[in-house]
């Protein structure tokens, strides 16, 4: 099959690890499942695995990629959950300590072909494409848990958030449109800026802006750059749901500001099986769909991951087999 493998890491020149080329069909163990990939889509983990951050180097070569949907052997429509835990653990999958994602320590997404344990599939509603289902999994399945379980916003509480170019940025933004909130977004340029706004956000600022109003909750995924700004925007007792850190993972904590305000700082990952359920039928019910900024069959995938390392997205890219 053909495959999108990691098999090699650099930090400083993460796309010379990329191999785009054929690997071994993969064998079906039992209780697992084997899904013909119709559409896949990248993430900032898989450069993240490609720069040597959390996928082992002696687990090389290892196929990337976190999202998925396709078909399975018994003719199923299908998209794959990522978070695969332990056979034993029963409740919230992120919870389980030996959980793992896709591409960590078993073939990930970005391939013809994906084995996953039969509980990681879920049926694709009609309604939505290949493409449009493929987006959902990791960076849509990320926002809605930090809005609709981390964050405690209901319809008509106002939300900012921050870098909103990113894919879980992107994300929450429509999500919370739909869902009610106020919605104030954040970016350094001015086009993503304009473009946030006609995706959904009420008012758009650059990065590190005073808002109008403080906010009840705040969603941060860019880190360092963005998190005084991040506490200084919340009201007395609002929520910092935070997922990620891409511009580095060092932030000054603002301690006398977390506890004289009582504010709230809430880690949030992935989401579970029944979060991604219920994020298929909201986008299926609702109209809500996942903003694509490009498709490209997957034979050209080191394009895409050029396009992702330079920051130049705004919103998914997917890959087509
Ligand atoms: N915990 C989880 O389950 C989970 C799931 C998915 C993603 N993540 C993590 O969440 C983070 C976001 O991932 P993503 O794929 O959505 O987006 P991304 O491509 O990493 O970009 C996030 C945004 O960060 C902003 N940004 C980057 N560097 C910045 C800087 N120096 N100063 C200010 N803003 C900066 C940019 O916004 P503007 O250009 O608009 O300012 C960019 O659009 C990643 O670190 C990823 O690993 C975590």
């Amino acid at each position: 099959m053909l495959a999108v493998s990691c098999v090699s890491q650099s930090a400083d020149d993460p796309l010379s690890g990329l191999e785009v080329g054929e690997r071994p069909d993969p064998e079906v163990p039992d209780g697992w499942v084997r899904v013909r990939l119709r559409a896949t889509a990248l993430n900032h983990h898989d450069l993240w695995s490609l720069r040597g951050v959390g996928l082992p180097a002696d687990r090389l070569p290892m196929v990337l990629g976190c999202d998925g949907a396709g078909v399975t052997d018994d003719g199923r429509e299908v998209v794959v959950h990522a978070v695969v835990s332990t056979p034993e653990w029963t409740g919230d999958e992120t919870l389980d300590p030996k959980r793992t994602l896709l591409s960590e320590k078993y073939d990930g997404t970005l391939a013809e072909q994906v084995v996953v344990p039969a509980r990681n599939v879920l049926p694709k509603p009609a309604e939505l494409s290949f493409e449009e289902a493929a987006c959902l999994p990791t960076a849509w399945l990320t926002a809605y848990r930090m809005l609709f379980t981390q964050s405690g916003l209901r319809p008509g509480d106002r939300v900012l958030v921050q870098g909103a170019g990113g894919g879980v940025a992107t994300a929450a933004i429509v999500l919370a449109r739909a869902a009610g909130c106020v919605v104030y977004a954040t970016s350094r340029d001015a086009d993503k800026r304009e473009r946030a706004k006609a995706l959904g956000a009420h008012e758009v600022f650059e990065s590190g802006a005073r808002l109008p109003e403080k906010v009840d909750a705040v969603m941060e995924t860019v880190g360092k750059a963005t998190w005084s700004h991040s506490m200084r925007a919340l009201r007395p007792g609002g929520t910092l749901v935070v997922s990620g850190a891409t511009s580095g993972p060092d932030p000054s904590a603002d301690l006398n500001r977390l506890f004289f305000l009582q504010l709230r700082v809430v880690g949030s990952t992935m989401g579970t099986r029944e979060e991604l359920s219920s994020l298929l039928r909201f986008c299926a019910a609702n109209g809500v769909r996942p903003l694509v900024d490009g498709v490209a069959p997957l034979a050209e995938a080191r394009q895409s991951f050029a396009r992702m390392a330079g920051g130049d997205v705004f919103g998914k890219l997917v890959l087509t087999t």
